[in-house]
């Protein structure tokens, strides 16, 4: 691995990263999400950021401060995700890093659901695989990265999500210790193309830079 930033790798590219979880709201006052933080998205979107790349990052609800001078638009859900990733997909690197929800409530409840009349069971329809669209709809010399998060057989259910989506990346992120994961300062995570495999481990904002090192540096 290279240690510093090889500055200008992505100079004049427009980059575009989704960081953080999404929100499948069930009726105004609750909603269907999950713990990401958005810290692992937002450490990808300023890693590219100072490979000199135009990013714009698509961000979910929270917790980590949007890094100054780089371009934001906010959304709830996995349909606005879906709506905004297309509106921007004709970016040359697309990042998916949010955690977006498989499912979201079939029916949503414009007033609060009271508890004395509420049905307990809950009707789900799954969302639209975004990745899995950028994938069917690639452009000319567009690269896709996308994630996966896996609690078992990590390296064969990502080289298989990989391939399943068409993309060229899939970054597979282990949450087998307490010190990576969700919503930690600390990842391991294994870099997959269909040719090349290499892990990389420690603080998010560091091994976002070495990941984007080795993409568009050494195995461009
Ligand atoms: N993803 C997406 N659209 C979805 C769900 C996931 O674009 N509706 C993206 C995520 O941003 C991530 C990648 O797909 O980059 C893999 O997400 P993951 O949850 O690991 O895989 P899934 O394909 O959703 O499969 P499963 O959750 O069943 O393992
Ligand atoms: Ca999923």
């Amino acid at each position: 691995i290279k240690e510093n930033l090889k500055e200008g790798l992505l100079t004049n590219k427009k980059v575009v990263v989704t960081a953080g979880p999404t929100r499948e709201f069930i009726d105004p006052v609750r909603f269907i999400s999950n713990p990401s933080s958005g810290k692992m998205g937002v450490a990808m979107a300023r890693a590219a950021q100072k490979l000199g790349g135009e990013v714009s990052l698509i961000h979910g609800p929270i917790q980590v401060p949007i890094p100054k001078g780089l371009s934001s638009t906010e959304i709830t859900s996995a349909h606005d995700l879906f709506e905004e990733v297309k509106k921007q997909a004709d970016a040359e690197v697309i990042i998916m890093a949010a955690a977006v929800a498989d499912f979201t409530p079939a029916d949503t409840s414009d007033q609060k659901v009271k508890k004395d009349q509420a049905d307990t069971s809950l009707s789900l329809q799954k969302t639209h695989d975004i990745l899995s669209w950028l994938g069917k709809n690639k452009q000319n010399g567009q690269i896709l990265i996308g994630f996966a998060m896996e609690t078992e057989n990590l390296i064969e259910q990502a080289k298989k999500k990989r391939a399943r989506k068409k993309i060229d990346w899939i970054l597979a992120n282990s949450i087998a210790s307490k010190e990576s994961g969700f919503a930690t300062d600390k990842n391991t995570i294994i870099a997959l193309s269909e040719e090349y495999q290499q892990t990389f481990s420690g603080d998010k904002e560091i091994i976002a830079e070495q990941i984007l090192n080795m993409i568009f540096g050494d195995k461009a």
